[in-house]
C-alpha cells in the first residue's frame, strides 16, 4: 500500500511519497492548442503540466501561466474545495505516485476550516479517477489513480510531523516528542498557529489567520497599478519578488525597498496575532516557524517573537514541511513501506534514541506492484522532482 502526502496549498500543490516530490503553482487554465513549439529553453519537472480529468483538459502551474488564454487561481477556500482541489490532487497524485493500487492518502486543512471541510474533501477526492498527462509530441499517458483511505489533519502539524517522525513514521527526535511545540505556518493565504504539546494538539491554541504573503504581494501588486497602469496577478508577482525588479512596458521598477516595508508590516502582524493567541502558553518549549512564506519572512519575524524559534534552514524547500510531515504521519498511521527512500541531506539523522513506537508491520506484498512501476507509471518519470539526494 503506498502512502501518499497531498497538500493543496493556495499558493502551490504539493505531493511526497517518500520518495518523488512534486510542487507546482495552484493554477489552473484552459488548454490551448499550440501550434508551434520551440524546443529551446527548459522542458523539466511540471514545467508543461497538460491534463484530462472527468472530460476537461487543463494547462496546470505555469504551463497555465504561460501558455492559457485564461487562468484562475483563488484566495477563497469554498472555492479551493469545489473547483481545485479534485484537479490539483489527483495530478500530484498521478506524478507522484508509483503505483496502480489503492493509495492511502494524509493530507491537511487549515485550522480554521477542518471540521467544517474534512468531509468534502474526503468525499471529492476518494475513488477511482482517470487522468491523462498529455506531452507535447501529441501523445499522452493515461493513468487510474485509486485513493482509498484518507486522513485529514491540521496543516501545521505536518510540519511538527516532519521534525519528529523518520520516513517510516517512527518517532526519530524523542526530546521535541515530549515538548510543547507552536507551529507558524505561514503559507500563500494563510497563516496558521498550533500546538502540540506532548504529542498531543492543543485546539485552543490554534488558529488560522489571513496573512500570508498574497497580502504582500497586493499591496506590491497596487503600488505597481498605481505607478505603471498594469494591473498584475498576484501569482505573476513570485517570478521577480526575489530580484525586486521587475520590467514592466520596458520601464524598470525596483521594488526591493517597498518588499521590506510590507514584509516588515506583515511579520508584525504576525507576531502579534501569536503573541495574543499564545500569551498563556509562555511554557512553550519551542516555535518552529514553517510554509513558504517563512523563507522571506523569517528575518523579520524570528527578532519579534519571544520564545526559542528554530531558525530557519537555508537548504531545504520550507513549501515541503507539512507534506513530508503528512506522508511520515501515513506511515505512522498505516504502515507500510517506504518507497526506496533516500534520507534527504537536508533532514536530519535519526536520533540514535529507540522508537517510541514499534516498528510498522510491513502490508502484505502487493502482485503487480513492482510491474507497473516498471510499467506505464515509468511514462512519468520526466514530471516528477527526485530527491535530491
Ligand atoms: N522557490 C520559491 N518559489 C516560489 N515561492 C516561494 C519559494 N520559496 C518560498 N516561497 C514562498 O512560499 C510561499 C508559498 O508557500 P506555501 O507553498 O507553503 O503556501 P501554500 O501552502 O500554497 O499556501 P496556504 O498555506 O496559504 O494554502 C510563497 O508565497 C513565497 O513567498
Ligand atoms: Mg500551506
Amino acid at each position: 500500500m503506498e502512502i501518499l502526502g497531498i497538500d493543496v496549498g493556495f499558493g502551490f500543490t504539493k505531493a511526497y511519497n517518500g520518495k518523488n516530490s512534486v510542487i507546482f503553482k495552484s493554477l489552473i487554465g484552459d488548454a490551448t492548442d499550440i501550434q508551434f513549439r520551440s524546443s529551446l529553453g527548459e522542458d523539466t519537472s511540471t514545467s508543461s503540466l497538460h491534463i484530462s480529468l472527468d472530460g476537461k483538459s487543463y494547462f496546470l502551474g505555469n504551463y497555465a501561466e504561460l501558455q492559457s488564454s485564461i487562468t484562475e487561481y483563488t484566495l477563497d477556500q469554498e472555492k479551493l474545495i469545489e473547483d481545485f482541489v479534485k484537479i490539483m490532487a489527483v495530478t500530484a497524485a498521478g506524478i507522484c505516485s508509483d503505483t496502480e493500487g489503492p493509495l492511502n492518502v494524509v493530507t491537511g486543512l487549515p485550522v480554521g476550516f477542518l471540521k467544517r471541510d474534512s468531509r468534502r474533501f474526503k468525499e471529492v477526492i476518494k475513488g477511482v479517477h482517470e487522468i491523462s498527462f498529455h506531452s507535447a509530441d501529441g501523445s499522452h499517458t493515461t493513468r487510474q489513480i485509486h485513493i482509498d483511505k484518507i486522513h485529514v489533519i491540521p496543516q501545521p502539524i505536518g510540519s511538527i510531523f516532519n521534525l519528529i517522525f523518520d520516513e517510516f513514521g517512527k518517532i526519530k527526535d524523542k526530546n521535541l516528542a515530549r515538548q510543547k511545540l507552536g507551529v507558524v505556518d505561514i503559507g500563500f493565504k494563510t497563516t496558521d498557529f498550533s500546538i502540540f504539546d506532548h504529542l498531543q494538539y492543543i485546539e485552543r491554541g490554534s488558529s488560522t489567520m489571513d496573512t500570508g504573503i498574497s497580502k504582500c504581494f497586493s499591496v506590491i501588486a497596487n503600488k505597481l497599478r498605481q505607478e505603471s497602469g498594469v494591473n498584475i496577478e498576484l501569482y505573476r508577482i513570485f517570478k521577480f519578488i526575489e530580484s525586486g525588479m521587475v520590467k514592466i512596458k520596458g520601464r524598470e521598477y525596483n521594488i526591493t525597498n517597498l518588499k521590506k516595508r510590507v514584509y516588515t508590516h506583515a511579520a508584525s502582524a504576525i507576531a502579534s496575532d501569536l503573541n495574543r493567541l499564545w500569551e498563556n502558553d509562555w511554557d512553550m518549549d519551542t516555535i518552529i516557524l514553517s510554509g513558504g512564506g517563512s523563507i522571506p519572512l523569517a528575518e523579520y519575524l524570528s527578532p519579534l517573537v519571544d520564545g526559542n524559534v528554530i531558525p530557519i534552514k537555508k537548504n531545504i524547500d520550507a513549501r515541503f514541511n507539512n507534506v513530508q510531515g503528512y506522508c511520515k504521519f501515513g506511515h505512522y498511521k498505516w504502515g507500510g513501506s517506504v518507497q526506496e527512500s533516500k534520507p534527504k541531506p537536508s533532514e536530519k539523522p535519526a536520533s540514535p534514541d529507540s522508537p517510541d513506537k514499534a516498528p510498522p508491520s510491513p502490508p502484505p506484498s502487493e502482485p503487480g506492484d513492482s510491474q507497473n512501476r516498471n510499467g506505464q507509471a515509468k511514462g512519468l518519470a520526466w514530471l516528477r522532482r527526485q530527491n535530491k539526494s
